[in-house]
């Protein structure tokens, strides 16, 4: 493919949060899927991942509820768990006499990188074909109960997930940060607070005025807990505050132990 298709592939991105009314073949889905692994690169070849697909209706409303009822997980058609897996791997070890390994943290996150490579590729292998996905952040604040609702064993753990549908939207292009604030020369160029200033400021106004154009409810609720700025909004209650990043950093740690990821 020409250089320039992939590029018309990736500016063409935007989350997808609303779908029409329509299904997605099982089985393109699993070509694809299956398409996506080949292209993506994988830790020692293990391919220590596994993806659950939810189609049922009554499984992805349990996973609506998970996933902090956002909508969309009831609009979309699928939705992709992408689970950190090395169960398989020790099984295949046992059953050949190999030694044992993969049980400990380390382990954890190489196949938490081969999830998240290949759930990257999907997305877009998926945009390649028309259909459109958000990512759900959600799911690392409920790992436990979608690893229960989706009968995930030990040395197993959804890591990410991402709803799946036929667009029924056209959002504009969300910008990222300019080039300057993340690619580096050679070595780490430290920001000065002017840099800050001068980086984040196109994003400050855009952020806000995106954010208070949502609805009077949310413009409300900003007003009463005095946030006055973007960088506010992201650590306030509304968005992502430091207490939930706590208590979830313990639970995914209960999590890592009791599935046997840690000692
Ligand atoms: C790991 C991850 C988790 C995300 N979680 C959510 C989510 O829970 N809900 C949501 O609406 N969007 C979610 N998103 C989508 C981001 O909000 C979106 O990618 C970002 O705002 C940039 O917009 P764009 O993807 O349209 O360019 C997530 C994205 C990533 C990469």
């Amino acid at each position: 493919m020409p250089d320039r298709h992939f590029s018309n592939l990736l500016n063409a991105h935007r989350s997808i949060r609303q779908f029409v009314d329509r299904p997605v073949n099982s089985e393109l889905i699993d070509r694809i899927l299956e398409e996506s692994l080949q292209g993506s690169s994988s830790s020692g070849n293990l391919n220590m991942v596994s993806v659950i697909k939810t189609f049922n209706a009554e499984r992805k409303t349990r996973l609506y509820e998970l996933h902090f009822e956002q909508p969309m997980v009831l609009q979309a058609p699928l939705v992709l768990t992408f689970c950190a897996d090395t169960f398989r791997t020790r099984q295949w070890l046992a059953q050949r006499g190999a030694r044992l390994n993969f049980g400990n943290l380390l382990s954890y996150h190489v196949a938490s990188f081969d999830a998240i490579i290949l759930s990257q590729t999907v997305a877009l292998a998926l945009e390649s074909h028309g259909m459109g996905i958000c990512y759900m952040g959600t799911t690392l604040h409920s790992m436990k109960e979608i690893s229960d609702c989706l009968e995930c064993p030990d040395h197993c753990v959804p890591v990410t997930s991402m709803v799946v549908g036929w667009p029924a939207e056209q959002p504009t292009q969300r910008d990222r940060l300019p080039r300057e604030a993340w690619i580096h020369n050679e070595r780490y160029r430290w920001p000065s607070a002017d840099d800050i200033d001068r980086l984040f400021k196109d994003r400050e106004v855009k952020g806000w005025n995106r954010y208070r154009s949502m609805g009077d409810e949310i413009v409300s609720e900003m007003d009463q807990l005095g946030i006055t700025s973007l960088a506010q909004y992201y650590t306030s209650d509304m968005k992502y505050a430091p207490q939930v990043y706590e208590q979830d950093s313990e639970k995914l740690r209960q999590l890592l132990e009791a599935k046997g990821f840690l000692p």
